[in-house]
């Protein structure tokens, strides 16, 4: 079978990865108690490292700086099967840097300084398009002016977009998206963006309600992490309970393996939501078990044991 050739245009990241028992309060110090380390992250960046992993042809649009931590995530990419011919480098800005304040539970907070993250083009979005996407992939950690930009151009080529809906401002004006496949939020995004935080059956519906009267969307999927992911298409909606693959030790990155996932599964297998977030769920779920952003995501092999041994 044909691989899918889905291009995401996004963001890339170093991150700097921090353990702690608790996060610091106010004016409180908290001493690293599990190693620290920099490595590869950025929502755009860990959701083509998870196509790629899970299948699909992955092909990424990002800046990054001209320095170390931009050399070491291309060269990151080009091993993790990614093309990287429309990774662009910026002279002037840093490469995107992400603290990554990870608590004892495998909990984390992230700051991002976008660094040359915020300098995508309208012209470099452009030639990524040269790559004849079967499907583009965008999330909101680069100008949200240029994902809606390349959801327009994707829309008018007859090509299908997925939208990871993070970070979430509710400043952003939603209603100016073309209309996209999925659209999935985080519960902490769904919030942002409706002012529900969805976390039962009623909750998730009004939510989900509120998104789908603003965005147009074929299906809103809203990640619940430890409550598996809510799906509506503007008359039914299901809540798929998650998997578990093992202790949660980290859930940096779960939220990009599951939509990533998701996005590989609906395209491979004609557009089924319900078994491509049952799919999402069980990337998701590995994912959380181990330590770091790209290099906790699992292969489409590891997914599918996971799918076999026996459901949630
Ligand atoms: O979704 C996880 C990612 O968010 C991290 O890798 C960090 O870089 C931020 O972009």
């Amino acid at each position: 079978m044909n691989k899918k050739r889905i291009l995401v245009i996004g963001s890339a990241n170093m991150d700097l990865a921090m353990n702690m028992y608790k996060l610091p309060e106010r004016g409180e110090t908290v001493m690293d108690d599990g190693g620290v380390a920099y490595v590869p992250g950025g929502k755009g960046a860990n959701s083509a490292v998870a196509l790629a992993r899970l299948g699909a042809e992955s092909i990424l649009s990002a800046k990054l700086g001209r320095d170390l931590h931009g050399q070491k995530l291309y060269e990151y990419y080009k091993e993790n099967g990614i093309n990287t011919s429309f990774i662009k480098v910026d002279r002037e800005n840093p490469t995107g840097l992400a603290v990554v304040m990870r608590e004892g539970d495998g909990a984390n907070r992230i700051v991002v300084y976008p660094g040359a993250n915020s300098h995508l083009t309208q012209d470099n979005i452009e030639e990524a398009f040269s790559c004849l996407p079967d499907a583009v992939y965008l999330g909101f950690e680069i100008p949200f002016q240029i994902a809606l930009s390349a959801a327009k151009m994707a829309r008018s080529r007859g090509i299908p977009v997925f939208i990871d809906a993070a970070p979430a401002s509710r400043d952003y004006p939603l209603e100016n998206l073309p209309e996209v496949e999925v659209f999935s939020p985080n519960q902490a995004e769904t919030l942002e963006y409706t002012g529900i935080m969805p976390q039962g059956a009623d909750s998730s519906l009004r939510a989900a309600l509120a998104l789908y009267k603003r965005v147009r969307a074929k299906y809103i999927v809203i990640k619940q992490g430890e409550r598996g992911c809510f799906v509506y298409d503007g008359k039914h909606y299901f809540l798929l309970p998650p998997f578990r693959a093992g202790n949660v030790v980290d859930t940096t990155a779960a939220g990009d393996s599951f939509t990533a996932a998701l996005t590989a599964e609906y395209l491979r297998n004609g557009g089924d939501i319900k078994a491509a977030a049952r799919y999402g769920n069980a990337a998701g779920a590995i994912a959380v078990t181990r330590k770091g952003a790209a290099s906790s995501i699992p292969t489409d092999e590891e997914v599918r044991a996971l799918l076999n041994s026996g459901g949630y």
